[in-house]
């Protein structure tokens, strides 16, 4: 089974990518074959609105997208990992999911049959305050992602006031249940 992490935050061994490592390790724990992207060191230009996607469902830039289209298609899991950023994802991560709307044409405009049966996907996410609302936008962002990928949105793990860097150590249980989600998710 193939797991591919989207790792959203700028800061390498941060928060968010110490939840992600947790995670793929439980998913690799379990026999998965584990992948990670760094959003942040590709190159992913944000969307143009060209549509050239709703001619022929291929964007019409050409970045590190052109990797990145079919791995979202073949993995059997998908786990999006980001930091708030003034409630929503990173920019990084923001970029990568508005760029699938050349999947969202080849869906729902092209009508091509895209690989959906039985693919799933986790949300992971690390923010500094304790807001009721933190995570609601961009939990509605991964869902509408999942949906256009074909995955279905199953599991995530929402850590609130955690802001240094490296600080989710600090957490009582965070890294584990990092570790447990990714140990879940290759197992479901
Ligand atoms: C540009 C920016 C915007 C942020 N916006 C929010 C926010 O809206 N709410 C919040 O709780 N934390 C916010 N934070 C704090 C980060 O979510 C927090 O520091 C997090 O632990 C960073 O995770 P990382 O180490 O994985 O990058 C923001 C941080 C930055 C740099």
């Amino acid at each position: 089974m193939k797991v591919l992490g989207i790792m959203g935050s700028p800061r390498i061994k941060g928060n968010t990518d110490l939840l992600l490592d947790e995670a793929l390790r439980g998913a690799q724990s379990r026999g998965a074959e584990v992948e990670k992207l760094v959003v942040d060191k590709l190159n992913i230009a944000p969307c143009r609105e060209y549509y050239r996607c709703l001619k022929d469902g291929n964007c019409a830039i050409r970045d590190d997208m052109d990797d990145i289209y079919p791995k979202l298609l073949d993995a059997a899991r998908v786990i999006v990992a980001s930091p708030i950023f003034f409630y929503g994802l990173t920019s990084q991560v923001k970029a990568l999911i508005d760029r699938s709307q050349a999947i969202w044409a080849r869906k729902y405009v092209l009508k091509q049959h895209l690989p959906e049966s039985g693919r799933k996907g986790a949300f992971i996410a690390v923010g500094a305050t304790r807001g009721e609302k933190l995570f609601d936008g961009s939990i509605l962002t991964v869902k509408y992602f999942f949906k256009t990928i074909g995955i279905k949105y199953v599991d995530e793990l929402l850590i609130p006031g955690v802001d240094k860097k490296g600080e989710v150590k600090e957490h009582p249980t965070a890294l584990s249940d990092a570790l447990e989600l990714g140990r879940r998710l290759a197992q479901i």
